[in-house]
């Protein structure tokens, strides 16, 4: 099943678009360079069809978390398709971007105010700029990845690799003003003490607090609340980052189960099940300070964005899709603990279930991680350590996906034990970070 036609057009793109895709998390060489079929021609429910007409079954990102509900959802769709038909661009307004306001609002009680962008790294952008202006103040202590802009790269600026450990090693801050050194200071998950001298170091001039409130496991008892506190003492906005952590297990921010609430929360990916659309919501009293500041774009007033948002969230709600999400990762986290114990091949599974991972605790984890994406892809799977569940995801698909992982753990096992793991892979091991492309 190997891919040609798809190959040979990323070689293409890499000459033509620097770096070949416009997201490093779709970068082929990040699943297995020289192999992986890098584009789709058709992409439905759980399934996805390359350029040589290869079927897969998607129990990799799920559009890299944004496909929540499954690819082409037919009623997110359909109320899409509708807006097309009556024109998707005006001079006047949208008025999906009241009746949003109105049902964001709905579900996160705190929040009164609403402003839009089309992306997830723009949308935390824009709450960085309404914090700043909010406090008049320049400094941002934050935890986790938050996307490719200056404020976020800034802290790559006083050591190179600050942001290692936030997701995604090795992010360049090349091109980020040096002016901006000093202000956006990292501190780790789950980590009261580093927060406080975080916190110590932004002194007076502390804008923000920026993270997700869970990512992997769930927050010590008292870290989000310390984080309230310090937060509201020093005058300086709670903002959090749902961006992926929204809509895994429960409509709405993952902060509303934790009983902490921000002054700001951010949402895109799943929000719009694929289509470009991110939301910031807010207090009243933070959410004005946008009126301090110019955020405007043109983009921002389109009508598929808020008409696939409301669609979605409304199907999300509907069909209860987070106990779905929930049941799915639990089955194959389950599947990966199960088949590791039958074949004695060393893991370690962590994450919530819908955004579940596992870690290979053999030596060479890359390559063998590496072969293990081959291996899958043979079988008809887009797979990979980490398992974004979507809606769409059938019981049927989870339990063939039980039965290769079986499979190919006994295979990596027998390759791990003679020592020929590289030598059966047909190309180079993953990159598992950001690196320069040659
Ligand atoms: C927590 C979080 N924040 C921000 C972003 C950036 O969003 P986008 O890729 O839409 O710019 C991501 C994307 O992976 C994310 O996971």
């Amino acid at each position: 099943m190997e891919s040609v036609t798809g190959q040979a057009l990323y070689q293409r793109a890499r000459k033509r678009i620097p770096g070949g895709t416009q997201l490093l998390s779709k970068r082929p060489e990040m699943f297995l360079p020289e192999q992986w079929p890098a584009y789709y021609s058709k992409a439905q429910g759980a399934e996805v069809w390359d350029l040589d007409g290869n079927r897969y079954i998607d129990m990799s990102y799920g559009g890299i978390g944004a496909c929540v509900l499954g690819f082409a959802d037919p009623d997110v769709d359909d109320a899409v398709r509708q807006t097309i038909a009556n024109g998707s661009a005006c001079t006047l307004n949208a008025p999906e971007e009241v009746y949003l306001a109105d049902l964001l609002c709905e579900l996160h009680p705190w929040a009164d105010m609403v402003r839009y962008v089309r992306c997830g790294g723009e949308a935390m952008a824009a709450a960085v700029r309404i914090a700043r202006a909010k406090t008049k103040r320049d400094k941002i202590v934050f935890c986790g990845y938050h996307g490719w802009q200056d404020w976020y790269l800034a802290a790559n600026l006083a050591e190179d690799d600050a942001l290692s450990g936030h997701l995604l090693p090795g992010l360049s801050p090349a091109g980020v003003p040096r002016g901006l050194t000093g202000t956006a200071l990292p501190f780790p998950y789950n980590d009261i003490p580093a927060f406080h001298k975080a916190v110590e170091e932004a002194g007076s001039d502390l804008a923000a607090v920026v993270m997700e409130p869970q990512r992997g496991g769930p927050p010590a008892p008292g870290f989000l609340e310390t984080i309230r506190e310090e937060t509201r003492k020093r005058g300086a906005l709670l903002v959090f980052d749902e961006i992926t952590a929204g809509f895994r297990l429960n409509t709405g921010g993952i902060h509303l189960l934790r009983g902490v609430m921000p002054d700001i929360a951010v949402f895109a990916k799943a929000i719009s099940n694929g289509y470009p659309m991110g939301a910031i919501i807010g207090t009243g009293e933070a959410m004005q300070a946008a009126q301090d500041t110019f955020l405007s774009s043109t983009h921002w007033t389109e009508r598929i964005g808020p008409t696939a948002a409301l669609a979605a969230v409304r199907k999300h709600q509907r069909v209860d899709a987070a106990a779905h999400l929930v049941r799915t990762g639990e089955s194959v986290q389950q599947a990966w603990r199960d088949a590791a114990t039958a074949t004695g091949l060393r893991i370690t599974v962590a994450g919530m279930p819908p955004l579940a991972r596992f870690t290979i605790d053999e030596a060479e984890p890359q390559a063998v991680k590496t072969l293990f994406v081959q291996e899958m892809l043979d079988r008809g799977f887009l797979a990979s350590n980490a398992f974004y569940a979507m809606y769409a995801h059938t019981e049927a698909q989870v339990q063939c996906y039980a039965a290769a992982v079986r499979e190919v753990f006994q295979n990596l096992r027998t390759a791990i034990d003679a020592n020929d793991v590289t030598k059966r892979l047909r190309g180079p091991v993953a990159h598992s970070g950001f690196f320069r492309l040659a």
